[in-house]
Formats: structure tokens, sequence, C-alpha cells
């Protein structure tokens, strides 16, 4: 698209001289205008690409008063004219920003390099503004911080965010050493680092922080970051200076340190229940000799022992068991804390499970208390894990013996609750109690209520319990009175698995 000029110029001969040579070349002439004021109008009225000015004009105004007062409501090129190229003028017209002036007379040639020149130099100017304003733009919404210095470190440049994490203004650090502002620290030790532009200065290459570097802000707030510097190339120039792009990294330092905590504590819990189960089983090796010497002792001294003699040996046997019974609780204690206790659901009846149960009861018990088991008759068939009910209740059920005086009765029941399709265990004794203001902490690992302390326990029997009411998605409840009795209610939901 050929340019549309406008030709100002007092001289009316001069003026259509002019825009008959431009017509000559192809360009539009979109008017002349012989006064300061005029001209103004037309540009108005026209808005022509470039405006050919006289730099003197008769009236009021001359032509650099006019162009400036041009320039600055348009975006239009100037080329004065001018008879005369005394400093003076050209130094007022410079000053305009006119991009460029010929002087009179000239020839059509003349004329047709400057205008292009003018033209030509607008339109890449134009460019590199709409450059300039689009990386401003785009440095100042970053959320990354940006700080830019020249070739021998200070400051030229800073975007927002870089204010907000140094804590200094753009317009207090400009001209400032970037390592008075960007003070960097090793976040361990808390030494100053050697600084990145520094080292971009030196090398003339990207340079990038140590991990765990940390910046001090102005306010002396410690802030990790991470970051790159990279040098600044102005062609042929050589360096002329650096970015240096960071980041707040304190977010992800927190989940960092967060995981690794994480991780070490799985590790631990992986370690301490492979300790447990380890330590177990080589305590159960020498526990089973204890026992069979201890028997075969019982056995084969025969006649030879009185009964002093065979009451030790019976105490030998009764701390084995005991110890067997620690171990296993351990033991189990330990998968449960790894997470390991397996829940393997599958169809059971309950009725012969709880019979089993009983009969082991009555086979050790023999005559020290009364078991009496009850159940409701419609109870089906239901989804549960063997291993983990038996432990449910014969735990109950040893606490129930354990803590009610010789003779007294321990209550058994399970009832198929239809309307909340529920499961519900009871184990009631007639015993000891459990103080009131204990009942809460009861579930914990190696818990024991005060009026317990006599009697034999380590404490993990119902936190046992509990963890497997839990894995069968159960509820467990104690109401207790002290030396009238207790009951545990388990509460499992039933399932029929199709
Ligand atoms: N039926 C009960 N009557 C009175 N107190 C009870 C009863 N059941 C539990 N307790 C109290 O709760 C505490 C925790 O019981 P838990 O079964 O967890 O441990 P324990 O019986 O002491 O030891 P073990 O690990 O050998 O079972 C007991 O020490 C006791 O004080
Ligand atoms: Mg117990």
């Amino acid at each position: 698209m050929e340019a549309k000029i406008l030709v100002v110029e007092d001289e009316v001969i001069v003026a259509r001289t002019i825009a008959s040579q431009l017509m000559q070349l192809g360009y539009t002439v979109v008017g002349t205008a012989s006064s300061g004021a005029a001209a103004i109008d037309k540009v108005n009225r026209t808005e022509p690409d470039l405006v050919l000015m006289d730099v003197m004009l008769k009236g009021e105004m001359d032509g650099i008063t006019a162009a400036s007062q041009i320039c600055s409501q348009h975006d239009i090129p100037i080329v004065f004219l001018t008879a005369y190229a005394d400093e003076n003028t050209l130094q007022r017209a410079k000053n305009t920003l006119p991009l460029g002036y010929i002087v009179k007379p000239f020839n059509s040639g003349e004329l047709r390099v400057a205008v292009e020149l003018a033209l030509f130099k607008h339109q890449v100017e134009k460019e590199l503004r709409t450059n300039q304003s689009y990386l401003a733009t785009l440095l100042h919404s970053m959320n990354d911080a940006v700080i830019a210095t020249d070739e021998q470190g200070l400051i030229t440049f800073m975007n927002p965010a870089a204010e907000g994490l140094t804590g200094w203004r753009e317009a207090e650090a400009s001209g400032k050493d970037i390592t008075e502002v960007l003070r960097l620290v090793d976040e361990v030790t808390d030494l100053p680092v050697e600084h990145p532009v520094t080292q971009v200065l030196q090398t003339q290459e990207v340079a990038f922080l140590k991990e765990f570097t940390a910046l001090i802000n102005r306010n002396g707030d410690r802030i990790p970051i991470g970051d790159s510097a990279s040098p600044l190339y102005r062609q042929l120039e050589g360096i002329g200076g650096v970015v240096v792009v960071f980041w707040d990294m304190s977010a992800y330092r927190q989940s960092e340190l967060l995981q690794k905590a994480l991780e070490t504590e799985q590790e631990l819990n992986q370690l301490k229940s492979q300790f447990i189960s380890t330590v177990s089983h080589e305590f159960r090796n020498p526990l089973a000799v204890i026992r069979t010497a201890s028997e075969l002792l019982e056995l084969r001294g025969g006649e030879m022992f009185d009964d002093r003699m065979r009451g030790y040996i019976q105490r030998i046997r009764d701390s084995v068991q005991q110890m067997n019974q620690l171990m296993e609780d351990v033991l189990i204690m330990g998968r449960v804390e790894a997470e390991r206790l397996p829940f393997n659901p599958a169809p059971i009846d309950l009725e012969p499970l709880c019979q089993d149960l009983l009969e082991e009861y009555s086979l050790n018990l023999s005559d020290s208390h009364e078991i009496i088991f009850t159940h409701s008759d419609d109870a089906p068939e239901t989804w549960m894990d063997k291993t983990l009910l038996r432990l449910i209740l014969s735990n109950l059920l040893n606490n129930a013996i354990k803590y009610s005086p010789t003779g007294g009765r321990v209550h058994l029941d399970y009832t198929y609750v239809l309307e909340q399709q529920t499961i519900v265990f009871k184990v009631q004794d007639q015993g000891i109690g459990i103080p009131q203001s204990e009942q809460a902490q009861l579930f914990e690992s190696f818990f024991r209520a005060s009026n317990a302390q006599l009697l034999q326990g380590t404490g993990l029997g119902l936190a046992i319990a509990k963890r497997c009411v839990e894995l069968h998605q159960g509820q467990i409840e104690v109401t207790s009175e002290l030396d009238v009795g207790t009951t545990f209610t388990v509460i499992l939901p039933y399932t029929a698995k199709v």
C-alpha cells in the first residue's frame, strides 16, 4: 500500500512542487498545509502515514512546534524540510524525534530516500516498542522473580516478583550491586555462597545455584530458592549483563521435608516390625526347649519329686505359657503397627466357631469360671475373618476370666440385628470393673487400669482386639462399673457376600 503523506510548506509553489514529486514517486498526497495550525487540523482529519514539515513556517507556530504537537498526539513519523542546516535548528528538530530531515533544495531521488527511510525506521521502532511492551508485560506478570544487571553486576531491572521476594523496590535497588540485594546463603550452614551473577560475569556461561540455597531478604527472613542465571548477550559488544531468574521454594521444600520424614518413619516402622518378629521367633525356640524340658522332668522325675518340686515345675510351665502368649501378642501388635495384619474374610458359621473356642476354654479353665453362651437363632452365615474374630473373642474372654473372681460367671452372646445389618457380640463379667476415668484409654497399647496391676498382663489384648474390629469396619465399646462387672460390645457389619 502506498504511503499517505501530508505536506506542510508555507511557500505554495514549493508545496505544489513537492506534492507532484511525491505523486510521481507513487505516494498519495492527502493534502498540503501552509501553517502549523492547519497542519495539526489536517493530520487529525486525514491521518497520514508521514508528514513532510517545513521547519520555517509563517505565523505563530513554526514547524518544530507544530511537529512536537503532532507527535504528542499521533504516532506519525515526521521528516523536516529545512533550507539551512544550522546546528541550533537541527538540535531543536532532533528533540521532537523526527525521523529525518532533508535540506532544500532537493531532487526527487533525495526526497524518496528520506521518505522511505523515515517510514522504514518508524515501522521498525513501532515493532520494537510493541515487543518491548510485550516483554515488559510478560516480565511483570511472571511469577518467577527476574533481576537483570549490567556487565558490572549493577541492577538495571527487577520485576514485581523479585521485589516481593527480596523486599527491595526496583527504584531503590536500581544501580546497586546485585550481591547486596540478592543475598544468598547456604540453607544448611548459613554461610554465603558464591553468587551466580559473579560466576556468570567471570565465565560468561549459564550458572545455577547449588541445591539448598536460601535468599536472605531485606527483613532478614530466609527463603529457600531455586534459580538460573544467564548471561545477557549484546551482539558485537560481548556480554552485556546478567539476568537471574529465581523462585520461592518454601512450599516445595516443606513438602520435600515432610516426604523425607514420612519415608524415614516408614523405614523405621518396617525395621521395628522386622525386629519384633525376629526377636519373637528367636524367643520361641528356647521357650519350646524350656517347656519340653520341664515336661520331661516332671515325667521322668516321677516319684523323686515331692509336691514342692512339682510346684516349681508348674511355675516354670506357667511362665513359659505366659511368655509364649506375650510373644504372640507382640508379634501381632508388630503386624498391626506395620499395617500388615492380613484381613481375609470368608463365610463363617458363628455358632460352631464359638463352641469351638469355648471348648478350648473349658479344657484350660477346669472349673474356675462358668462360661454361659447364648445367641440368636436366626444368625445367618456371614463374611468375617476367622482368625481375627477368634483374636477378638479370646482376648475379651481372657480378660473377663482374668478380671473376675474364681467361680464367677462369664457371659458370651451374639445377636443378629436385622435392621442394622450387624452382628453384635457381648462379653460380660461380674468382676473388678474398670475405673470410669480410665475407660477412654483402655484400647491403647500397653495401657493397664490402676486396679489391675496385681494381675498378669501386658496391656496389648484390647489394642489387638480393637484393630481386628476395625479391619472388619466394626466398633468396640465398653461399659463397666467398679466391683460390679464389665461388658464389652463388639458390633460387626453383617455381610452376605454373593
Ligand atoms: N473385663 C475386664 N474387667 C476389668 N478390667 C478389664 C477388663 N478387660 C480389660 N480390663 C482392663 O483393661 C486393661 C487392658 O486390657 P488388655 O487386654 O489390653 O491388657 P491386659 O489384659 O492387661 O494384658 P494382655 O495383653 O495380656 O491382654 C487391663 O489391664 C485391665 O486393666
Ligand atoms: Mg487382656
